[in-house]
């Protein structure tokens, strides 16, 4: 038998079994706005080596997930409900950062991220991260029936949190225990303090932190990666900022402080709180700088990761491009006691902290 035939008896035999055990109980099959159900998606000849399906890979779901133009097709088809308004997702994939779904071909086992191996081209799929046919967590951050890597590195068939969903590639399988690139790393549960995505937030929120609903306790990858548009679809698909963030995250040395420049983290931190020295006294001086002392102001990310760090709390990891080790010592330590007390060891700006205590 043909491997198209093969598949096509296999649809026929779902459907059959599905008519006596109604196993899809949200997900797509079950949506009210596919009048066809099934025959929504799949038709009677599709493509060769497609499952009948009349579009090959992304473009098959932007017949639904894309231009307003595209929709009203698949309406006057009888394929979509006419009061389905779906978001534009492949608008969001046109921008200039985004997951590369427009890249073809199958993962071979060994695919590493071009970001890991340096290779030249890398792909992913719709259905890397979403299941057509099965969601397995409703309500917010609902998550398809997908594979993933659990922290520990494990693979699993169905990914049970979001992250298990990205780690499956946002790993570095063949790196050291200290990859920088390997983001289970930076979200370990060793990890001395991370945005809280692999464990929640115990007890009070930092000064600065505006409670937005669930965000307060635990937040996946996607609360930050996202559409940087305000009413944008949900996913990690496409922005216009760097990094793939929902908004701009200015990273250099030596930044003009402005809601601009930071306004990633001011979405969730408030500016003014950090401006007015609520949780650190030095906030102010570092982050906008000091005109009479001749300092400029320099990003967030000289003193903070965006992930996790390690060794210190409050997300403490000086970026090493920024400053090197304190004049006497030759080291960069930071060192807390407790909320709004601490010290370093370091060399910043040319100026050296042996260490400076706050
Ligand atoms: C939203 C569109 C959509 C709907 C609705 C849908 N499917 Fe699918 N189906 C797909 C896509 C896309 C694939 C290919 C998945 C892939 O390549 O990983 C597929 C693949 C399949 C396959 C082949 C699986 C395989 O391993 O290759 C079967 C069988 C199938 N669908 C049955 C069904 C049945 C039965 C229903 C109705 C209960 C249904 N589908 C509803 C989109 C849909
Ligand atoms: C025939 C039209 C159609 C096609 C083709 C289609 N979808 Fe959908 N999709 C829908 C509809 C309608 C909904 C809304 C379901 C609901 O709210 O009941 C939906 C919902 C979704 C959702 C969940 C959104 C939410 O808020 O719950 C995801 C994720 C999704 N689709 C992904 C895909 C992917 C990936 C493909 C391609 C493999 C695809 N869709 C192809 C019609 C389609
Ligand atoms: C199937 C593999 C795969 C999965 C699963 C995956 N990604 Fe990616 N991701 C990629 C590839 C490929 C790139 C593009 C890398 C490049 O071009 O260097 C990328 C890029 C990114 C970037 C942009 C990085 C940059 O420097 O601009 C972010 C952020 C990201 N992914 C987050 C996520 C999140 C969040 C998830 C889970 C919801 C996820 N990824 C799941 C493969 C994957
Ligand atoms: C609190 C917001 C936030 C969360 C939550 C978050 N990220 Fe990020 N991520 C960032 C920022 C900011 C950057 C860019 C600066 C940097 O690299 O530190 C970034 C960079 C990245 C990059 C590209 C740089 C690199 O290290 O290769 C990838 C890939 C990525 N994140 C994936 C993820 C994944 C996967 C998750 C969930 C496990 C996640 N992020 C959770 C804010 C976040
Ligand atoms: C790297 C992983 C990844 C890829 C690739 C990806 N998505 Fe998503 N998508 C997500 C995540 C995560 C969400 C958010 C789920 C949630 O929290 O509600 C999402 C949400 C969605 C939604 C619902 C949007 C909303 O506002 O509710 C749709 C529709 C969707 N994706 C379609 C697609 C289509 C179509 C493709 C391929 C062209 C695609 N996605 C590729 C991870 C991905
Ligand atoms: C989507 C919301 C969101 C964004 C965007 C965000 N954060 Fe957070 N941040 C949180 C939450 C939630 C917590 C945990 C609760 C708390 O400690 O108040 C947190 C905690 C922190 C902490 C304290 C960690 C600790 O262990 O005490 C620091 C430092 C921090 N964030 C810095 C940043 C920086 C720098 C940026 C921008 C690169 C940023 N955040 C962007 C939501 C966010
Ligand atoms: C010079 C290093 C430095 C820079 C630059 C810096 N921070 Fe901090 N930040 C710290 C230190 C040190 C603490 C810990 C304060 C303590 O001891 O409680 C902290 C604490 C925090 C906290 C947790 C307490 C709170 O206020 O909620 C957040 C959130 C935070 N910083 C966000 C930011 C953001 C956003 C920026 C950029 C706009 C930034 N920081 C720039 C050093 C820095």
């Amino acid at each position: 038998m043909s491997r198209v035939l093969e598949r096509y008896m296999k649809i026929i035999a779902c459907i059959f079994v599905l008519f006596i055990m109604p196993i899809y109980s949200f997900g797509h099959p079950g949506s009210v706005l596919l009048p066809e159900g099934c025959g929504s998606c799949h038709v009677g000849h599709g493509l060769s080596n497609e499952p009948m399906l009349d579009k090959v890979e992304e473009q098959f779901c932007y017949q639904c997930h894309g231009s307003y133009e595209q929709q009203s097709e698949m309406k006057t088809r009888g394929k979509l409900s006419p009061a389905a308004r779906l978001d534009d997702i492949e608008r969001e994939f046109s921008k200039p950062y985004r997951h590369p779904v427009e890249e073809s071909g199958g993962h071979s086992p060994t695919e590493q991220l071009p970001m890991i191996s340096g290779a030249q081209v890398s792909h992913v799929e719709c259905a890397d991260c979403h299941n057509p046919h099965q969601r397995i967590k409703p309500g917010v951050n609902k998550i398809d029936e997908v594979s993933g890597f659990t922290l520990s590195g494990q693979y699993v068939k169905k990914a049970e949190h979001e992250y298990e969903v990205c780690l499956k590639c946002h790993v570095d399988l063949l790196g050291g225990p200290d990859s920088e690139k390997d983001i289970s790393k930076q979200f370990s549960v060793s990890a001395r303090s991370m945005h809280p995505v692999t464990r929640p937030t115990v007890g009070v929120l930092s000064p600065s932190t505006m409670a937005t609903g669930n965000l307060s306790n635990q937040m996946t990858c996607s609360d930050c990666h996202r559409s940087g548009e305000s009413g944008g679809p949900a996913g990690p698909h496409g922005s216009s900022f760097e990094f793939l963030l929902s908004g701009n995250y200015n990273t250099d040395i030596n930044a003009d402080e402005s809601s601009l420049a930071y306004q990633f983290c001011y979405s969730c931190h408030d500016r003014s709180s950090l401006l007015n020295n609520e949780s650190f006294p030095l906030h102010k001086e570092h982050i906008v700088g000091d005109l009479i002392k001749g300092i400029p102001g320099t990003s967030c990310y000289t003193c903070h990761a965006s992930h996790g760090s390690k060794d210190n709390p409050f997300l403490i990891k000086f970026n090493r491009e920024a400053v090197s080790g304190s004049g006497l010592t030759n080291q960069i330590t930071y060192q807390s006691y407790g909320r709004n007390r601490g010290l370093c060891y370091l060399t910043c700006h040319g100026h050296s902290h042996d260490p400076a205590r706050y």
